[in-house]
C-alpha cells in the first residue's frame, strides 16, 4: 500500500522547513518499509502568486487525494494589503473547510533538554504534556453572517457571528474525551458560558458527552481563567477542549511554555482521520530564506503524520527520539538557544536529525 502524501511548504520559512521535514519524512519511511508518494502543491501566498487564489483548484485536487498533508506556513507582509477573503490565510481555512478537519491536536509537551529556554521557571514546566484540542472548522471564524457594513447613521461598523451546532460540539468533545482516556483522563473544557450563549451550549453538550465517558474527569474553565492557569500552572493540566478561536490564543500561550514555538507540531484531522500537519508556527518573514528556522516543529509533525494518517506508531517514535537525541547533543537553532550555546541553521538541525535516526 502507497500514501500518498501532499507537500505545502507555503510562504516565509514554510519551504525551508518543509524541505528538511521530507528529508525526515522519506529517510524514516524507507528505514520502516513504509511506501510514499509524495507530490509538492502552492497554498496561501505563493498559490495567489501563481495561480491567483490561496487555495487554487489544483490544490485542492491534490489535498482531497492525499491520505495525509505536510504544510508550512502561510502569510507575509507581501500580501498584508489584500482584503481579508483573498489573504493567503484565507487558504489555510480553506483547506481545512474543504477536507472537514474539525479536530486541531496541539500538544505542548516540554523536552526536558529546553527547560531552560521557557519563559516560565524550570520547575513549573518540568515534565509539562499537554495537550489542546481546538475545535478548527466551526465557531466565529466560519460563522456568517460576517463583514464590515456602514451602519444607518454612516459610521462603518465590523462584525462577525461566533455560532456552534450541537453536532459539531458533540464531535469534538467526544474525541476529546477518546483522547484524554488513553493520557491521564483528565478533561478541561474552556468556554465563556458566563457571557457568550453559544459557550452556554457548548459547556451543556459537553456535559452530555461526559456521561459517556465516565472514566475521564471533567471540568470547565472560563477562557480568561484557563489563561491565567496556563501560566501559573500549567502541569494541573492534562487534555484542554475548546472552540477555534479560543484553541487559536490558549495554543500558542502554551507554546511559549515549551521554549519556543519553533517547537511544537499539530494535527488536524477528520472524521476518517485523514489529516493536515504543520508546525504552530507562522511563516515568520522576518527571517525567511536566512537558514535560522527551527525545522523541528514540522518534523515532529512528520511524526504525528506517520502516527494519526500512516497508523506507523513505531515510525514516529523514532522520529521523536531522534529530536531528542538532537537536543541532548546540545543543538539548538536561535529560538532554543542558550545565551551561551552555539547556534546552527535549519540544514544543520535537519542533519543532525538524519544523523540521529541512522
Ligand atoms: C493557527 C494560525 C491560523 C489560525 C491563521 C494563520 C489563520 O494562527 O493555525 O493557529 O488562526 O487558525
Ligand atoms: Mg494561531
Amino acid at each position: 500500500m502507497t500514501h500518498s502524501i501532499l507537500l505545502l511548504p507555503g510562504d516565509g520559512i514554510g519551504p525551508e522547513v518543509v524541505s528538511q521535514a521530507r528529508r525526515v519524512l522519506e529517510h524514516t519511511a524507507a528505514k520502516h518499509g513504509l511506501s510514499l508518494s509524495l507530490t509538492e502543491g502552492d497554498l496561501g501566498g505563493i498559490a495567489i502568486d501563481r495561480q491567483g487564489a490561496a487555495y487554487p483548484q489544483a490544490t485542492r485536487e491534490l489535498a482531497r487525494q492525499a491520505d495525509a498533508i505536510l504544510l508550512g506556513a502561510v502569510g507575509g507582509p507581501k500580501w498584508d494589503g489584500l482584503a481579508a477573503l483573498e489573504r493567503p490565510e484565507r487558504g489555510l481555512l480553506a483547506i481545512r473547510a474543504d477536507l472537514d478537519l474539525f479536530a486541531n491536536l496541539r500538544p505542548a509537551i516540554l523536552f526536558p533538554q529546553l527547560a531552560s529556554a521557557s519563559s516560565l521557571k524550570a520547575e513549573l514546566v518540568a515534565g509539562l504534556d499537554i495537550l489542546i484540542v481546538r475545535e478548527l472548522t466551526g465557531g466565529i471564524y466560519f460563522g456568517e453572517p460576517r463583514g464590515i457594513r456602514i451602519r444607518d447613521d454612516g459610521e462603518r461598523e465590523g462584525f462577525n457571528t461566533y455560532v456552534y451546532r450541537e453536532s459539531e460540539i458533540k464531535r469534538i468533545a467526544t474525541l476529546a474525551f477518546e483522547l484524554a482516556a488513553k493520557r491521564d483522563g483528565r478533561l478541561t473544557s474552556v468556554d465563556k458560558a458566563n457571557v457568550l450563549e453559544v459557550t452556554m451550549l457548548w459547556r451543556e453538550v459537553v456535559d452530555q458527552v461526559a456521561r459517556e465517558h465516565p472514566s475521564v474527569a471533567l471540568d470547565h474553565l472560563y477562557v480568561d481563567n484557563a489563561a491565567m492557569q496556563l501560566v501559573r500552572a500549567p502541569k494541573q493540566f492534562d487534555v484542554l477542549v475548546t472552540g477555534n478561536i479560543f484553541g487559536d490564543i490558549l495554543s500558542d500561550t502554551a507554546a511559549m511554555l515549551t521554549g519556543s514555538i519553533g517547537m511544537l507540531p499539530s494535527a488536524s484531522l477528520n472524521e476518517q482521520s485523514r489529516g493536515l500537519y504543520e508546525p504552530v508556527h507562522g511563516s515568520a518573514p522576518d527571517i525567511a530564506g536566512e537558514n535560522k528556522a527551527n525545522p523541528l516543529a514540522t518534523i515532529l509533525s512528520v511524526a504525528m503524520m506517520l502516527r494519526y494518517s500512516l497508523n506507523a506508531a513505531a515510525a514516529a517514535d523514532d522520529i521523536e527520539t531522534a529530536v531528542s537525541r538532537v537536543l541532548d547533543t546540545g543543538l539548538r537553532t536561535s529560538d532554543i538557544a542558550d545565551v551561551n550555546g552555539a547556534v546552527v541553521g535549519t540544514v544543520e538541525m535537519g542533519d543532525a536529525v538524519l544523523a540521529a535516526l541512522s
